[in-house]
């Protein structure tokens, strides 16, 4: 098994290995770097739904996903990404942008331990995932902000204020009251601090008034991006990623070309 930085803060790149056969010794290796660099890329993989369910549920319980119209039929903890079968017959492509940088399901009270990707189709070129360390953005703030958003709780909702998307949910999860948690979260398994904003699900900072809390969190959005702490991954088909919600953010680049497919599987992890 190789391993390698993707760039020096953020990301790793593991070769050389089969998730389905992992050492015990290889499972300890991957966690501890997956917890290091909060984004695992494994390369060359080939698995069965059953399979890659097996080794997400090493990371975690998993969740289906709040849009349920996703969900693989047979394995509601799938989520199926890029394609669904339409009436016809054939498939059909959906919308699987998710664009603008986000960590994934803050809406939900329960926070999100990880997402984890199997790439199974993949243009020909376009269709990359951005990913930030939020670690990076915390430690670049200066001592006085730090100071003044250590105590502040953040209102997420499904697509934020805009409700951007809130149609993929079913009309009873449309109603589901907004999550509250705090902007500095301290990573429980690492002990680090980072910063739990982002432009797509913050709905406001609680007991702030709107004019002053969205200043803030402008303020904020500057320090998402740091030097050395971005990392852009350029899918090949057989790839699995898993990202740390708790201290990253993330962003569909887009761009790829409007006849190909891009394909994948998704699960969503809890603590
Ligand atoms: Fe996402």
């Amino acid at each position: 098994m190789q391993i390698e930085d993707a760039v020096p803060r953020v990301g790793a790149l593991v070769t050389g290995v089969d998730v389905r056969s992992l050492t015990e010794n290889d499972w300890k290796q991957l966690y501890q770097t997956w917890l290091d660099r909060h984004v695992l890329i494994v390369r060359g993989q080939k698995l069965t739904k059953p399979e890659f369910l097996e080794y997400s549920a090493r990371f975690g319980r998993l969740k289906p996903h709040r849009v349920k119209k996703t969900h693989d039929p047979e394995h509601p903890e799938i989520t199926l990404m890029g394609v669904t079968s339409g009436n016809s017959g054939s498939d059909k492509l959906v919308l699987d942008r998710g664009q603008g940088w986000h960590t994934d399901s803050p809406w939900d009270v329960e926070i999100c331990k990880a997402t984890q990707l199997y790439g199974l189709e993949i243009p020909s070129y376009g269709g990359d995932t951005l990913f930030a360390s939020m670690h990076a953005a915390y430690d670049a703030l200066s001592e006085q902000l730090k100071t003044k958003i250590a105590t502040l709780k953040v209102a997420f909702g499904y697509g934020g204020r805009a409700r951007t998307g809130i149609e993929r949910l079913d009309p009873e999860d449309q109603k589901m009251p907004p999550a509250i948690h705090d902007m500095v979260r301290v990573h429980p398994e690492t002990g680090r601090k980072s910063l739990y904003v982002n432009p797509t699900h913050v709905l406001s900072i609680v007991g702030m008034p709107e004019e002053e809390g969205d200043r803030l969190l402008a303020e904020l959005y500057w320090y998402m991006l740091q030097p050395n702490a971005e990392y852009r991954h350029k899918w090949q088909a057989g790839d699995i990623v898993i990202w740390d919600n708790r201290c990253t953010v993330h962003s569909a680049a887009g761009g790829q070309p409007a006849d190909q497919r891009r394909v994948h599987w998704r699960t969503t992890i809890m603590q």
